[in-house]
């Protein structure tokens, strides 16, 4: 076989064998093919896309570059939630102990934030002594013990992904739903867990902005799970606005234990209770969605769902007496409120500035080895669709010395508010399973 055949092929858009698609992706990861070659069958891709089959096969090869967690010596239903990442996503901090207090295992790799999108680990992080790292034994023995961990990637998952991306980052071929859905699934697949319920973002603070991409590519995510023999659904979630009231990382942690106290704001708290809801359906705890949203509602109202989670700082070390007292968190040396200067209803919030706003204050990276500061973030407390009074707080900012006359601006110009009443963005806007 000759690579540059293969180029040629993908060119005139023809499908590649599962042979072929092996020997490309074993060549590369070998270093036996160089990154000019590789960049050109990208582009190619990108260009023509992948057939179903190609998308398997590429995601297997990617998948068996790899370790892959065995969860076998654990009992029970285990199940993983995936979230395409958006600004203010602190959704498995509430739904992974909502779902472990129902009897679902929940054994969790999560990642770091880069960009305007937070990661589950900095969060983690924020919570003194809280080690991301377990050994496998670790991992695999509190999941037996209390059925939730949540960890940084053990081992090395999925490297031909890793080498794939870091190329086609750097050369234009990042947005191809063939190659994301192949992506993403090769490395929720290696974390060995039987249901995977994906949360695809929707909306300008997403990857993907628009709902019918988002469609095609939730449907080529849940058919790649399905040949793998998974039972995979996802779920199409608003990120035409931030998440909640917070982003940040200490901030966010507080706002995933309220919410497991039953005070989250509206529209996280909805999509927790329907991701939650959705994973009891689609594991079996629950026959009917009701009936799953009435034990999910249960969890919360009698403090099950904290406990959970409370177990599981304690297991990972870290101090479980955050839970009760917000003052242990990092905290900014100040908070600055911004007020709004005129009257109208909330039209649009501009998601992808409020992250960066948050990233500017120290919250997230805007490169991959930045340091991040755990205390600072922003507060949205004026979501689309609400009334807006001349001098009512619309956010506020919880800041250290770096950025703020910046990011105050940049939140300021990310509200654009109307004379005309607006609608109230809807959460939950499809499911594809
Ligand atoms: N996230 C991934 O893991 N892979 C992609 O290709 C895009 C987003």
């Amino acid at each position: 076989m000759r690579v540059v055949d293969l180029i040629i092929k993908k060119k005139l858009g023809q499908e590649l064998t599962k042979e072929e698609i092996h020997f490309l992706i074993d060549g590369y990861v070998k270093d036996e093919i160089p990154d000019y070659q590789i960049s050109a069958l990208l582009m190619a891709i990108a260009i023509n896309g992948l057939t179903e089959q190609e998308q398997f096969f590429l995601t297997f090869e990617m998948l068996n570059s790899g370790d892959q967690i065995d969860l076998s010596s654990v009992e029970g239903i285990k199940a993983d939630k995936h979230s395409t990442g958006g600004v203010g996503d602190k959704t498995t901090l509430v739904v992974a102990p909502l779902v472990a207090s129902c009897g679902v295992k929940m054994a969790k790799m999560s990642g770091r934030g880069l960009g305007h999108t937070g990661g589950t680990l900095d969060k983690l992080e924020a919570i003194p002594n809280f080690r991301i790292a377990l050994t496998d034994k670790e991992f695999l023995n509190q999941v037996r013990d209390i059925s939730i961990a949540v960890v940084g990637q053990t081992g090395e998952i999925a490297p031909a992904d890793k080498k794939l991306y870091a190329l086609r980052d750097v050369t234009g071929t990042v947005e191809s739903i063939g190659l994301i859905a192949s992506s993403i699934m090769s490395k929720k697949l290696a974390s060995g867990a039987s249901h995977i319920l994906l949360d695809v973002k929707v909306g300008d603070g997403a990857f993907m902005k628009d709902l019918n991409e988002a469609r095609k590519l939730a449907d080529a995510m849940v058919k790649i799970g399905n040949f793998a023999g998974k039972k995979v659904v996802a779920m199409l979630t608003d990120m035409d606005q931030p998440l909640g009231i917070a982003v940040g990382n200490s901030i966010e942690v507080i706002e995933a234990i309220e919410t497991l106290k039953g005070n989250g704001p509206e529209d996280f708290n909805t999509l927790c209770i329907e991701l939650a809801s959705e994973l009891l359906l689609m594991t079996e705890v629950s026959n009917t969605k009701e009936e799953a949203v009435k034990l999910v509602k249960e969890k919360i109202n009698n403090g099950e769902a904290l406990d959970k989670l409370r177990q599981m700082i304690r297991y990972q070390s870290g101090d479980e007496r955050v839970i009760d007292d917000y003052s242990l968190f990092p905290s900014a040396k100040s908070i600055i409120t911004i007020q709004s200067d005129v009257e109208g209803y909330v039209e649009k919030i501009n998601t992808l500035e409020i992250g960066r706003a948050a990233m500017l204050l120290g919250a997230g990276r805007s490169n991959k080895d930045d340091e991040i500061d755990l205390a600072v973030g922003v507060k949205v407390f004026k979501k689309v669709g609400d009334k807006v009074n001349l001098g009512d707080v619309i956010a506020e900012i919880h800041a250290n010395e770096k950025n703020i006359d910046v990011a105050i601006e940049t939140i300021k110009a990310a509200y654009k508010i109307s004379s005309q009443e607006v609608r109230k963005n809807q959460i939950i806007l499809d499911i594809v399973s």
